[in-house]
């Protein structure tokens, strides 16, 4: 097959879908890469790397997808790239339709078929291709954290660990999954104190067995989210209700409890954020003021470190992209429930129920595309 790797032009956007490793494997199998120059510079792999790999790399985003039978992208298509897309062409990478019905039918026009890394889904409800970004932005939300409680950004001029003699910060996490336990888990490993809340008792006992001894689980209520974010230096907020919009757990009036100085920073801004005050920022411009608390509410995070998410989200969707590449996108999906989940759009058809919902289209179970 041949699979195309063009470059993102999202603004801000530095990884790019397959790395010089894996297109080394696709060519291993019988494949041809196309890379189209320069795709690969924000993550740091050059033209030359992929050459070496045995990649093709092209001059224009328009050879990449005239020539591909696949595309693999790191973010959904966008307004330029639109006429570039074609019947029967395999689009994989992510897609977020429900929130564009601009987007959706561009694709369904176009009779490509989009598959969306982001609902690809396995037996566990696991989402196997959203978990390496959770993980990046758990983790970055500490270091992040940490910058901004320095004096210089208007934070409570605090050093997360302490050093002997001064105690340390006091960290608190809303949410134990792959966000918050990747926080707690960085955190911890810092020195700070640790107050990791949630709402689902087996996920609290699960995080108890595996967390280290200076990370806290407390059950998430009103009570408690009050208590505890009266002492927190670092709030994280890391809620999420699956299909939802986040709910506001910790509200405005609330932050008059909250310490002059202290930092929240709410990943789960991309759901509307579990703190009321809370709205989307950018990597330019990721911090304001809000009654002395300092609100961090980049919607992007993993883009902050291109490499390092990029590695991550390859070393997570290569396996597929291959078994694409090997298989054909149908006896892919035949052979793997959870690839098969991630169909969206196949020839014109909606075959993803919350797609065809959120903008009352038809909806064609994905049995009758396979
Ligand atoms: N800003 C970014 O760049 C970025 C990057 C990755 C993920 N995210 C977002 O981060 C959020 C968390 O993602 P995740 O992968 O950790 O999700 P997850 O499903 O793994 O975890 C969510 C956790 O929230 C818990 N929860 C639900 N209601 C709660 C409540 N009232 N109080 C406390 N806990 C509650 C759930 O029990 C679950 O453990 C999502 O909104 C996701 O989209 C943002």
């Amino acid at each position: 097959m041949i699979i195309g790797v063009p470059k993102e032009i999202k603004a801000n956007e530095n990884r790019v879908s397959i790395i010089p490793g894996g297109a080394e494997a696709l060519v291993h199998a019988g494949h041809t890469v196309l890379v189209e120059r320069g795709a690969g510079i924000g993550s740091g792999f050059d033209d030359e790397a992929y050459r070496q790999a045995g990649a093709v790399v092209v001059e224009s985003a328009d050879e990449v997808w005239a020539r591909s039978e696949m595309i693999v992208k790191v973010k959904e298509p966008i307004a330029p790239e639109w006429p570039r897309m074609r019947e029967g062409q395999v689009i994989f990478t992510y897609l977020h339709f429900a929130a564009s019905e601009e987007l959706t039918r561009a694709v369904m026009d176009s009779g490509a078929v989009a598959i969306a890394y982001e609902t690809v889904q396995l037996p566990t409800g696991e989402l196997p291709l959203l978990t390496p970004m959770s993980e990046v932005a758990g983790r970055l939300a500490v270091q992040q954290g940490a910058k901004y409680l320095e004096k210089y950004f208007g934070g409570r001029g605090i050093l997360l660990p302490g050093v002997p003699g001064v105690e340390p910060a006091t960290v608190v996490i809303l949410g134990g999954g792959v966000v918050g336990s990747n926080a707690a888990r960085m955190a911890a490993g810092l020195g700070a104190r640790v107050v990791l809340m949630d709402v689902s008792l087996n996920r609290l006992r699960y995080l108890a067995d595996v967390m280290p001894a200076n990370v806290t689980l407390v059950y998430s209520n009103r009570h408690n989210i009050l208590t505890q974010i009266a002492q927190a230096d670092l709030l994280i907020g890391a809620v999420l209700l699956p299909g939802k919009k986040a709910p506001h757990l910790v509200r405005r009036e609330d932050l008059k409890v909250m310490k002059p100085g202290a930092v929240i920073v709410d990943v789960a801004v991309d759901q509307g954020g579990c703190v009321e005050t809370i709205h989307p920022t950018t990597h330019d411009n990721p911090i304001y003021e809000v009654d002395g608390v300092i609100h961090y509410g980049v919607a992007n995070m993993p883009g902050a470190v291109p490499r390092t998410s990029t590695l991550a989200l390859t070393n997570a969707t290569f396996p597929y992209a291959l078994t694409l590449a090997n298989k054909g996108w149908r006896e892919a999906c035949r052979g793997d429930r959870a690839l098969a989940l991630g169909l969206n759009v196949v020839a014109g058809k909606v075959t993803y129920p919350g797609v065809a919902e959120a903008f009352g289209l038809p909806y064609t179970p994905v049995e009758e595309v396979l």
